[in-house]
């Protein structure tokens, strides 16, 4: 049985150390934020993940894993420490080490036996060598010890899952032994390992998240052009998808990226290429793409409504995307202060993340339920595709609505449905299919396809 502390709880941390105690590890999490462990000790979970509260209790029962503040504690018998704390933007894109640097620093302050550190958090490439030399100036005595890149993949929602079935785990180390032995922590896994350098694994994460942010902008922008020549960009996801080499996956056009990964990385990356002196053309290219989705909503509102003054948009879903109350860069924060800046009241209504919304948006009135929201709404917006709003009860908002205009910034609806409903409906990308007015299919007769 090995002994693992992971430093931070939350979503890489608290899902990595659930984990490997589910995995038979013991496992100690510790965090200096001494209310989220002692809320911990009591059950409660920091955030909201599905399937993790099961999880941490399971294995607090079989005695698996434990919480602390004390990094003497932590690290006492432990063979390896994860760093899996927050790493934000800075003001110009490049990501806030200071919370890898305060853990490299107190782990070798603690440490009392050879330990291999492993870096969870995503941190800009030449991080593990900078946590090596922070945590060699910084130990009392020299101790051995090895730092291993081993970036997370974990997506919100399914981290659990994403945990226990990757596609791949990819360490990077400049010691091969101390990979060998974080690779046998990852048998159980049964995946693919890619054992490489230290720089290489931590590009291996950005290059990753940085194409899929890509791809997401790149259906947005055929999204636009659908717009204009009358295709659907669902069915044009659709065809392209079943080649192989494209792939059927991250080609849902809709209001673009959120959340705490893709934004933040995306910009960290083209900030290191920058700093270098490179011109980062096409990750510029998609960040731009990306920070147009959210006006652009706005707009598709105000071209069926008019002016906004004096009106009011309901929103549904306020997280950046289903099954978490994470509200890091979701769309709908900035969508609904452009709609109060042109004058209109908004209404919102999120199954998990109001709580933790309502700080982030002054003015907002939340409903408890989909349907006291929409009353006397001018427009409706999707934000967020929660399966629950998939079986609404969309005559009965229909009716509810001072005009039943529906954006509809994810694609879940039909737009044949919504327009025999009665609503003035849009989708994204839907051409002919997607812009419905009062059941009236809307669009310009071409004389041919190449508009002569
Ligand atoms: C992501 C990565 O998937 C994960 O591997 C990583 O390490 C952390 O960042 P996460 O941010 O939880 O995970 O969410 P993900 O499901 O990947 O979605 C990211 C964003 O892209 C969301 O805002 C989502 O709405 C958007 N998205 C995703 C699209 O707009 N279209 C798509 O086709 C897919």
């Amino acid at each position: 049985m090995k002994q693992i502390c992971v430093v931070g709880v939350g979503y890489v941390g608290l899902v990595t150390a659930a984990c490997f105690s589910d995995l038979g590890n013991r496992v100690i999490a510790l965090d200096i934020n001494e209310e989220r462990i002692a809320g911990l000790k009591r059950g409660e979970m920091p955030i909201y993940e599905p399937g993790l509260e099961e999880l941490v209790e399971r294995n607090v029962r079989a005695g698996r894993i434990k919480f602390t503040t004390s990094y003497a504690e932590g690290l006492e018998g432990t063979d390896f420490a994860f760093i899996a704390v927050g790493t934000p933007s800075g003001v110009d894109g490049e990501a806030d080490l200071r919370a890898v640097a305060a853990s490299a620093k107190s782990i070798a302050e603690n440490m009392r036996d050879s330990l291999i550190i492993i870096n969870k958090s995503t941190v800009p490439v030449g991080t593990g060598d900078w946590v090596a030399e922070i945590v060699s100036s910084n130990q009392p005595e020299p101790i051995p010890f090895s730092v291993v890149s081993c970036p997370e993949f974990l997506r919100e929602g399914s981290a659990i899952s994403d945990f226990m079935q990757p596609h791949r785990t990819v360490l990077g180390s400049l010691d091969p032994e101390a990979a060998e032995k974080v690779a046998q922590l990852h048998l159980p896994l049964r995946a693919p390992i890619v054992i490489t350098d230290l720089r290489t694994a931590e590009m291996i994460k950005y290059a990753s998240n940085a194409f899929l942010a890509t791809k997401i902008s790149f259906i947005n922008e055929i999204a636009n052009i659908c717009e204009e020549l009358g295709a659907d960009v669902k069915e044009v996801a659709v065809g392209m998808g079943y080649d192989k080499r494209i792939g059927p996956f991250f080609l849902d056009a809709g209001l673009g990226y959120g959340g705490s990964c893709f934004p933040k990385d995306v910009k960290a990356l083209a900030y290191m290429a920058a700093e270098k002196g490179r011109h980062p053309q096409l990750l510029n290219a998609v960040m731009e793409i990306n920070d147009d989705r959210r006006p652009m909503v706005v707009r598709q509102v105000m071209e069926l409504v008019g002016d906004l003054k004096g009106k009011t948009v309901g929103l549904l879903g306020l997280s950046f995307k289903p099954n978490t109350d994470d509200m890091r860069d979701a769309p709908a924060i900035d969508i609904a202060k452009m709609i109060q800046a042109y004058g209109a009241k908004v209404h919102a209504y999120d199954p998990v993340a109001m709580e933790v919304a309502a700080p982030l948006m002054d003015g907002v009135e939340m409903f408890s339920d989909p349907y006291s929201m929409a009353a006397d709404c001018d427009a409706l917006i999707v934000v967020t595709e929660w399966n629950e709003f998939k079986n609404l009860d969309l005559e009965r908002i229909c009716e509810k609505m001072r005009s039943p205009v529906l954006v509809d910034g994810r694609n879940i609806y039909d737009p044949a449905v919504m327009a025999k409903i009665g609503y003035t409906y849009r989708g994204i990308g839907r051409g002919y299919n997607g812009s419905y007015h009062n059941g009236e299919v809307e669009h310009e007769v071409i004389a041919s396809p190449t508009g002569v």
